[in-house]
């Protein structure tokens, strides 16, 4: 008999509903809030009104485009953090509500773990290879960067981390200096493809191990760019695009030596990448790069799987539900990441 997980995402700023059939998707529906764009970032008590407004149509939408009736799901996977605790509230509790009123299984969902494991979706009627354990995945987004060796589904072991801003971070705070809209990675994603990368060039931090840190090349793009303006006060319209593509270089360059090291050391044959960041056309390159010097196998999801979205929260309720790992209603959404996933003791020096 199939089973339809109905799948519910609003950790952030996107309000996004899915349904599955086992790792098929039916349908995604995702409601992006501009409200934000003109602060340059999210604003938690605009995303948590703006969630209440959209949960109901886009729970609606995506059971209509799924061509499901309600009646026919077979369990709720909501995102129980890590997130804005009020943009959380608002999709976990509508879940509860709906699941006890379906009398069907909730799931709850780690959002970090659901970005991992959106590279085990297909569209319907795909056929598609799926990596294997343990594989080494990057994950990278607007609030995490973490390198993990994923042993299974649901253990998987943090070998990295940044110790201050996460990479979409910096690709944000970049655009907003250079008084672009936020999201600003897809912006200077674009900009960048005509840029050259080697024109200016942005510290790197050597961290021991395998961590990460971004808010030294932030400030130094920061600095770069108003010496600069105090010169020419048109520096950045006229090397918008070097800028743009000498910072992106920065932080894939930085993304990528540690991802090498660990490839290097850990036995793992596949390598994946997750989270909104790895919709980036350079760190993609980067990747593949790297995969193909050290004979491994590359796994990216498809664009719209790597942002926010819901079918990834569906797919990780999927393999939950296999497993008979149900919520109570009274689980409570957490802010903080790390709750799920666990530090691995032995790491690489
Ligand atoms: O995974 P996600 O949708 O949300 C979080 O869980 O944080 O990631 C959003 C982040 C934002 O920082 C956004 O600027 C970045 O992903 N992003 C990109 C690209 N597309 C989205 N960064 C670089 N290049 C892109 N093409
Ligand atoms: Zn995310």
């Amino acid at each position: 008999m199939s089973v339809y997980i109905l799948g519910v995402e609003s950790s952030c700023d996107d309000t996004s509903a899915a349904v599955i059939e086992g790792t098929s998707i039916l349908s995604n529906v995702i409601a992006s809030q501009r409200v934000h764009s003109e602060y340059g970032g999210v604003v938690p008590e605009l995303a948590s009104r703006a969630h209440q407004q959209n949960i109901i149509p886009v729970v609606d939408t995506a059971l209509k485009r799924a061509k499901i009736h309600k009646n026919q799901i077979s369990a709720i996977a909501y995102t129980n953090g890590p997130g804005l605790l009020g943009s959380l509230l608002v999709g976990s509790s509508f879940s509860k509500a709906m699941a006890f009123s379906l009398g069907v299984p909730l799931i709850e969902v780690d959002h970090l773990q659901a970005h991992v494991l959106a590279n085990f979706l297909e569209k319907k009627g795909e056929e598609k290879e799926k990596p294997e354990f343990p594989f080494l995945c990057l994950t990278v987004s607007g609030g995490h960067t973490l390198l993990l060796k994923v042993n299974d589904y649901f253990d998987m072991e943090i070998i990295g981390r940044t110790i201050d801003d996460a990479a979409g971070e910096a690709f944000d705070k970049a655009a907003k200096i250079l008084g672009l809209p936020y999201p600003g990675g897809p912006v200077i994603d674009r900009l960048a493809q005509t840029g050259d990368p080697k024109r200016f060039s942005f510290a790197i931090a050597h961290l021991p191990g395998l961590d990460y840190s971004f808010s030294g090349l932030k400030t130094s793009f920061l600095y770069f760019v108003r010496d600069h303006l105090k010169e020419n006060e048109h520096f950045i319209e006229e090397n918008v695009a070097d800028l743009a593509a000498s910072m992106q270089y920065a932080i894939v360059k930085s993304l990528a030596n540690k991802v090498e090291r660990a490839v290097k050391e850990l036995r793992c044959r596949d390598l994946v990448i997750a989270g909104g960041v790895s919709a980036n056309s350079g760190l993609k390159a980067a990747m593949q790069r790297i995969a193909d010097k050290y004979h491994r196998r590359l796994f990216v999801p498809t664009i719209d799987l790597t942002t926010d979205n819901a079918a990834m929260i569906a797919v990780c309720g999927y393999f939950k539900y296999l497993q008979n790992d149900f919520s109570t209603i009274h689980s409570a959404p957490y802010s903080t990441a790390g709750i799920t996933l666990k530090t691995l003791t032995e790491l690489p020096k």
